[in-house]
């Protein structure tokens, strides 16, 4: 028979688990570091989706380019028929400017393993 105080540890050493995996998700996740370290000066991760110096990139995988609750996009984006998915993120971040001529996006990340780190930390912004 398990006790009621077993049972009581237990919960707190699972939860005691639990929030040591997402301290270290946080600290440890390679792309939320590059995008903390690259992106959040201008986009924001977390709802609600509110606008800085660049749109929100809360919901980004799926969305169309230049859409979402934004007032930031230039033209280039608002008319292009880009949606964006991973392939076409993965073109978009590595040159911006040649993927979108006159996208207002500054960044570039090349490296391509920094890539698949930030795309797979962009798939989690929902
Ligand atoms: C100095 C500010 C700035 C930084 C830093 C920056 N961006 Fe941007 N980003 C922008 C702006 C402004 C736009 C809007 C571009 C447009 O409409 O042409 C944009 C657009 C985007 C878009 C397209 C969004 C949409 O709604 O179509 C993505 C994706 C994006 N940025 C990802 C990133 C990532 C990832 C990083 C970090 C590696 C980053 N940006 C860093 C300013 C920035």
């Amino acid at each position: 028979m398990v006790s009621f105080h077993h049972l009581a540890h237990a919960a707190l050493v699972l939860a005691g688990l639990h929030s040591a995996a997402a301290v270290a998700d946080e600290f440890t996740d390679p792309g939320r570091k590059i995008f903390e370290r690259r992106c959040v000066g201008c986009h924001e991760g977390t709802p609600p989706s509110a606008d800085t110096l660049g749109p929100s990139l809360v919901g980004i995988i799926g969305r169309k380019a230049g859409t979402g609750n934004s007032s930031v996009h230039s033209r280039a984006a608002i008319e292009s028929d880009t949606v964006w998915t991973r392939s076409s993120l993965r073109r978009y971040l590595s040159d911006p400017g040649r993927e979108m001529p006159g996208t207002f996006m500054p960044v570039q990340v090349q490296d391509p393993k920094e890539l698949d780190e930030l795309l797979n930390y962009l798939q989690t912004l929902r």
